[in-house]
């Protein structure tokens, strides 16, 4: 049996990331302020007005930030996820990676998700010390080090989840049919 606890957190984890990486789609496409405050610029120059560039861009980031709000719900989400998910490996072991009883290829799987767990423990680390970068007072030469990595560190997260669901989709249709019903109902197939 898988837990119901870990199941509901793989369920609500796998939102909470993909609401994360969705907050950076639109920050870097329908609402970058680069785009915007050239649409709010053309719009007003074409009726009759004027506006200055810099003003434009504010209009445009303000927009953008409404939306950005959630790239900071949804980190504290993750946050308390972490900790939810430390609380169900100490009260169900078996939750635990166990590599000594893995064949190579779910000893790979699992590799992976260690990677994500410690990845994800580098997100909310760099993440929280951005948020809190003034009243933490850090200089601004580390703020912009750790935005970097924590930009760059995004793709591990792009490639985990496509692996990830297309290994499940693969795995379900091979070797291991029921896989993603365990998932929720947490039986292992007859
Ligand atoms: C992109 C967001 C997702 C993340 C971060 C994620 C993360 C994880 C993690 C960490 C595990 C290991 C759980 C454990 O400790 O046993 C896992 C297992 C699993 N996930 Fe996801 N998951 C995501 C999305 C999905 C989706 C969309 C599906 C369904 C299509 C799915 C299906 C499964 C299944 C079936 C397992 C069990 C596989 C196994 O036993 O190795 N996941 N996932
Ligand atoms: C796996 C999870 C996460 C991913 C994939 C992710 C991704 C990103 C990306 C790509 C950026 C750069 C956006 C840009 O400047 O264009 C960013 C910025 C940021 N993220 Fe995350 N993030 C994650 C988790 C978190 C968490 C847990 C927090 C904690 C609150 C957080 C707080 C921030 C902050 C404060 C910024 C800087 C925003 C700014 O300078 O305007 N992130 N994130």
């Amino acid at each position: 049996m898988k837990p119901i606890t870990l199941r509901i957190w793989h369920w609500l984890n796998a939102l909470t990331l993909l609401g994360l990486l969705g907050t950076v789609l639109l920050r870097k496409t329908f609402l970058s302020w680069r785009t915007n405050s050239a649409v709010i610029q053309e719009k007003i120059t074409a009726a009759g007005g004027q506006i200055d560039p810099d003003l434009a861009k504010k209009i445009a980031q303000a927009l953008r930030d409404t939306m950005w709000e959630w790239h900071y719900i949804f980190g504290y989400a993750l946050a308390a996820l972490f900790v939810l998910r430390i609380f169900v490996a100490i009260r169900h072991p078996e939750t635990r990676p166990n590599f000594k009883a893995l064949d190579l290829h779910h000893k790979l799987v699992t590799g992976g998700y260690v990677a994500l767990t410690l990845m994800t423990l580098m997100m909310i680390g760099s993440g929280f010390a951005m948020y809190f970068s003034e009243t933490l007072g850090l200089a601004k030469s580390s703020v912009d080090l750790m935005k970097e990595n924590h930009e760059t560190a995004m793709w591990f997260f792009v490639a985990f989840s496509a692996l990830h669901i297309g290994g499940v989709f693969v795995a379900e249709n091979r070797d291991e049919p029921g896989i993603v019903s365990r998932m929720i109902n947490g039986r292992k197939a007859d």
